[in-house]
């Protein structure tokens, strides 16, 4: 638990999901957060869940596109174990993956050479931020949308006691080989955290 400053004034006890800076860093994805990027992103073709962890992230992508392969440098019980994203050379025509927090540009870098469509990678929105990411990765490749969560995501370690409240922003930011070479903002609509795939969206991109 932590006390967080709140707009109104009042402190306000919530959850953060603590970095593992220096290890895997494994928490899975709740559901709903990944709902809320296939209903608005469609994937055509094959796609790889690249750091899948237990599979919460591709038991999702699986519905909608049953060609999807998962494979995670550790084995968490899910997909194919020991496959280093930033070392790999393999190519699908999409990847989807919440990544390492340590390692987010490494999978940007290796994500833009192996996906022939689509890249998708939940993160920080404030990876938006800060002079190295605009030198190495904004100015040459920005990504084609950003969908902003209008509801917090919660990270758990697998098998925690679900309570509490995230208190960090985070984005889908989705590179589409297809698009013009400029950024689109995009808010995702209020609802999914409660409702999933109840709050579908009106377009599907
Ligand atoms: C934040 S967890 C997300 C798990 C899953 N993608 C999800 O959203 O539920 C990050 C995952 O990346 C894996 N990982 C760390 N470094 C990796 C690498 N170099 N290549 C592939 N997977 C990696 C970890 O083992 C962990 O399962």
């Amino acid at each position: 638990m932590d006390t967080t400053y709140n707009l109104n004034g009042g402190f306000k006890p919530t959850t953060k999901r603590f970095a593992d800076l220096n290890g895997p860093d494994f928490f899975p994805t709740p559901a709903w957060a990944t709902e809320a990027l296939v209903d608005n992103e469609r994937f055509s073709g094959d796609l790889w869940e690249c750091a899948c962890g237990n599979g919460a992230m591709s038991e999702v992508l699986e519905r909608d596109t049953p060609n999807t392969y998962s494979s995670d440098l550790y084995d968490r019980g899910y997909g194919e174990a020991g496959v280093d994203f930033l070392e790999a050379d393999r190519k699908f025509d999409n990847i989807v993956t919440n990544p390492p927090y340590n390692a987010a540009e490494g999978f940007v870098r290796s994500g833009l050479d192996l996906a022939n469509r689509k890249f998708a990678l939940l993160l920080r929105l404030a990876f938006l931020e800060g002079a190295n990411r605009q030198r190495t990765i904004f100015s040459t490749n920005p990504p084609s949308r950003v969908w902003v969560f209008s509801e917090r995501i919660t990270f758990y370690p697998a098998g925690a006691e679900v309570k509490g409240s995230g208190t960090t922003a985070y984005a889908w930011f989705v590179w589409d080989k297809d698009a013009p070479s400029r950024t689109e903002l995009n808010w995702f609509k209020p609802g999914y955290k409660a409702t999933g795939r109840a709050a579908k969206q009106q377009k599907l991109l």
